[in-house]
C-alpha cells in the first residue's frame, strides 16, 4: 500500500524565500538511491542559492548524499549525530527539515523534540516535519505544540507538518 504523498517541500521552499531565508538544515540525508514513497530525497530539492547541511548518523547515507548532490557546490553533507550537530551550530537556521529516526521503530518522537529543542533558529525561521501523517502526528507529536509554543503556526498538516514564523 502506498502512502499519500503530500510532500511540502515547495511550500517550504516559498516561504524560506519569502523571508529570505539563507541557511537550511536536513535532519536525515538520501538513504536510498532509487525512488521510494518513504523518501523524498530531500537533499535534491532545495534552491542553488541557499547553504544546506544534511546531517546523519549513517556513514553510508552521508556517502550516497555525498554522491547524489555532487553537482551542488552549496550542500554540505555532515555525518554526527544530528542533536550533536544541532547544539554546535554556529548560525542561525532559516529552514529546518526533520526527517530522522522513525517515530515508533525507533524513539523518533521524543528524538524530534529533542532535536527541535536543540536547534537556533531565525525569528522567521521555517520548519518542516515528515512522517506527520502517522498516529498522533508521527515525529512532530511534541514538536508541533512547543513549535507553536515558541510563535510558529502550522501553515499545513498532511504526510508532512509546515509550520512559519
Ligand atoms: C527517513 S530517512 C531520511 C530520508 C531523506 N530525508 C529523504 O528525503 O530521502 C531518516 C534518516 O535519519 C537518519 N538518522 C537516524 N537517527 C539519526 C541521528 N541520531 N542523527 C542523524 N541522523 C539520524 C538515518 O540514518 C536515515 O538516513
Amino acid at each position: 500500500m502506498t502512502r499519500p504523498n503530500r510532500f511540502m517541500f515547495d511550500d517550504a521552499i516559498a516561504a524560506f524565500q519569502e523571508h529570505k531565508g539563507r541557511v537550511i538544515v536536513e535532519i536525515g540525508g538520501i538513504r536510498n538511491r532509487g525512488w521510494r514513497d518513504t523518501d523524498g530525497h530531500s537533499t535534491l530539492r532545495w534552491p542553488a542559492d541557499a547553504t544546506v547541511w544534511s546531517v546523519d548518523n549513517d556513514p553510508a547515507a552521508v556517502k550516497l548524499t555525498r554522491e547524489l548532490s555532487a553537482d551542488r557546490p552549496n550542500v554540505f553533507c555532515v555525518l554526527s549525530d544530528a542533536i550533536v550537530f544541532l547544539r554546535a551550530f554556529p548560525i542561525r537556521i532559516d529552514l529546518l527539515y526533520l526527517d530522522g529516526p522513525h517515530p515508533d521503530r525507533e524513539d523518533g518522537r521524543n528524538w524530534h523534540f529533542e532535536a527541535y529543542q536543540s536547534a537556533r533558529m531565525t525569528h522567521r525561521a521555517v520548519l518542516l516535519i515528515d512522517d506527520t501523517d502517522l498516529p498522533r502526528l508521527g515525529k512532530a507529536e511534541f514538536v508541533v505544540p512547543a513549535a507553536m509554543e515558541d510563535g510558529f503556526e502550522v501553515v499545513a498538516a498532511d504526510r508532512q507538518t509546515l509550520l512559519v514564523r
